[in-house]
Parts: structure tokens; sequence; C-alpha cells
């Protein structure tokens, strides 16, 4: 499955500033959901719609639907930040959380939480994360995906390491990522270099 680097301008433009040290939380989490917004709308370019008619007010016109169901699936906490871009694009989406944690030490990601929709078999499912580090995370993500069901998943990432990324082919051949960028390597403490810093942290103000 084919990594989908997303280079429109404006992604690259709120990216600039969600690397930006000097951004502080309230602009950061705005430009998450704007950046959110770009990339959910690339994932989903290819989500089946059905035709009908709508009535403007001068007439009928040819319209075109979604169609299909659309799961959205945060990995908390930081997945969060991307939610509501992804509800104000497809308002009907279910949602389901999976909640997964780095150890600071290890930066193994253990599960602290999931909670999925039912009958995922057909659903287009947007699995958001604005990190993909290791790798770890959005692997164990996939696997309680895989298990309940769901056969199309794409990964949305805001920045990716190229160690995450072969991570996700090997384990999960079949799940393509979207991120506007891989950058350069992992630190010794497993952190994106350049990167953000730390997503959640950035997110929340808790750093
Ligand atoms: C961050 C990020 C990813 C994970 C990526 O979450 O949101 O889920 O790290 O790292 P990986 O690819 O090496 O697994 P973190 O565990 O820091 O939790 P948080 O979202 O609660 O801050
Ligand atoms: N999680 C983050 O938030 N940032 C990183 O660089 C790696 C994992």
């Amino acid at each position: 499955m084919p990594l989908h680097i997303v280079s429109h301008p404006l992604v690259h433009d709120a990216l600039a500033l969600l690397r930006d040290k000097q951004t502080p939380a309230d602009t950061f989490r705005r430009v998450a959901t704007r950046i959110s917004v770009l990339l959910a709308a690339e994932a989903l370019r290819d989500v089946p719609t059905a035709t009908s008619t709508v009535v403007t007010p001068l007439g009928p016109a040819e319209a075109r639907r979604v169609a299909s169901d659309v799961v959205v699936v945060p990995v908390l906490r930081a997945g969060l930040g991307m939610l509501d871009a992804v509800l104000d694009l497809v308002p009907t989406a279910r949602v389901g959380y999976i909640g997964l944690q780095r150890d600071e030490q290890t930066a193994i990601a253990s599960r602290y939480y999931s909670k999925l929709p039912q009958g995922l078999i057909d659903s287009y499912v947007l699995m958001i994360d604005p990190m993909l580090a290791t790798g770890g995370s959005a692997s164990a993500a996939l696997d309680l995906l895989r298990q309940a069901g769901a056969s199309r998943v794409r990964i949305v990432c805001i920045v990716a390491a190229p160690e995450g990324v072969a991570v996700v082919e090997r384990d999960h051949p079949d799940v393509a990522i979207y991120t506007p960028v891989v950058d350069s390597h992992l630190n010794a403490q497993k952190y994106i270099v350049p990167g953000l810093g730390d997503f959640g942290d950035r997110l929340y103000g808790t750093v």
C-alpha cells in the first residue's frame, strides 16, 4: 500500500506553525484542526458517493452524497486533536477510541482503553494519530482494528518517521499512510527529529 505524501501548500503552511516551538497551545489546537481537515479530505478522496437530485432555488441539480460508512478512530490522547476536523468533514461518521501510552523509558506503547463500533467490514476507517514515530502505537492500534473486523483502514498522521513507516508497512502492508512529511530520524528517546516535540503535551499544555 502506498505512502501518500500530502504536499498541498496549505498543509505545509499549517505544519510550519505546528513545528514552531513558539506556537502556544491555543494556536496549536486550532492549527491541528486546520491541517487535519486537509489531510482527512485527502485520505477520503475515494470514498464512494451516491448520485441524487437536490432542488436549488433555480431548479434541480445533480448531487453526490457520501454513501459509505466512515469510521474515525483517534488514538488517545493526541489523536483527539484531529477528531473535530474529521467530524466537521463527515458529520455522520462513527467514532471509535483506542487509548495507548508510550512508556517514557522504553517508548513501548501499552493499551489502556479501546471502544470500537461494530460492523467495520465495509467501513472506511480513518485511524488518526498525529505522530508516527517507532510505529509501535500504530501497529498495536491497527491490530485492534483488524481484530474488530476492519478491512479498509488508512492512517492519517501529521509527522512520520522512516522507522514508523517501515513498521506499518511490515506489519500492515494493506494500510495506506497519509502524511505531509517523513522526517529524518528518531532520537535516543524515540522522538521524531526534527518533528514538533510531544504533540499531546503541546496540544494540552502539559509540557
Ligand atoms: C504519541 C503519539 C503516538 C505515539 C507515537 O503518543 O500520539 O500515539 O506517541 O509513537 P510511536 O510511533 O513510537 O508509538 P503518547 O504515547 O506520547 O501518548 P499521548 O498521546 O497520550 O501523549
Ligand atoms: N510522540 C510525539 O508526540 N512526538 C514524537 O516525536 C514521538 C512520539
